[in-house]
């Protein structure tokens, strides 16, 4: 369970690293922010590249950064993306994880992870990874 608090501040630091995006190409900008077990906080953007597919999404890059730093267990994540360019931009959309980083979190996470969908701090919707990905590849 996850207090409004810990939600908030989540999605916070999802909106924050939002401005970080780079994405030149598609202007669409996504921020996360992966809460771990133990607590701490590591946040993603999408990164764009000339070649294309060479980009990586925001959801990604939290979780190759967290891991990097030595986390594999994971609570939560909060997506904020959209079209909106600029500091304080509400967003008018729920961005929902592509099926690529579906796959990537399912890879360290069960069907009770939760996926934060975020507009802003007051308008989010907060579902599971089993209902984003019901039936995840595994070896
Ligand atoms: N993108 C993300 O970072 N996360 C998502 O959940 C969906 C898409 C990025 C990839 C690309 O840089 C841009 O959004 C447009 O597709």
């Amino acid at each position: 369970m996850m207090t409004i608090n810990e939600i908030k501040g989540l999605i916070d630091r999802a909106l924050a690293a939002r401005k970080h995006a780079y994405a030149p190409y598609s202007k669409f900008m996504v921020g996360s922010a992966l809460l771990c077990a133990d607590g701490s906080i590591y946040t993603g953007v999408n990164v764009e590249n000339a070649s294309y597919p060479a980009g990586i999404c925001a959801e990604r890059t939290a979780f190759s950064h967290a891991v990097a730093e030595g986390h594999k267990d994971f609570t939560a994540l909060v997506v904020a993306g959209g079209p909106e360019v600029g500091g304080n931009a509400v967003l008018s959309r729920y961005c929902s994880p592509c099926g690529v980083c579906r796959q990537f979190m399912s890879e360290f996470c069960g069907r009770d992870f939760i996926v934060i969908l975020a507009k802003s701090r007051e308008e989010y919707k907060m579902l599971k990874l089993g209902e984003l990905l019901p039936h995840t590849f595994s070896l």
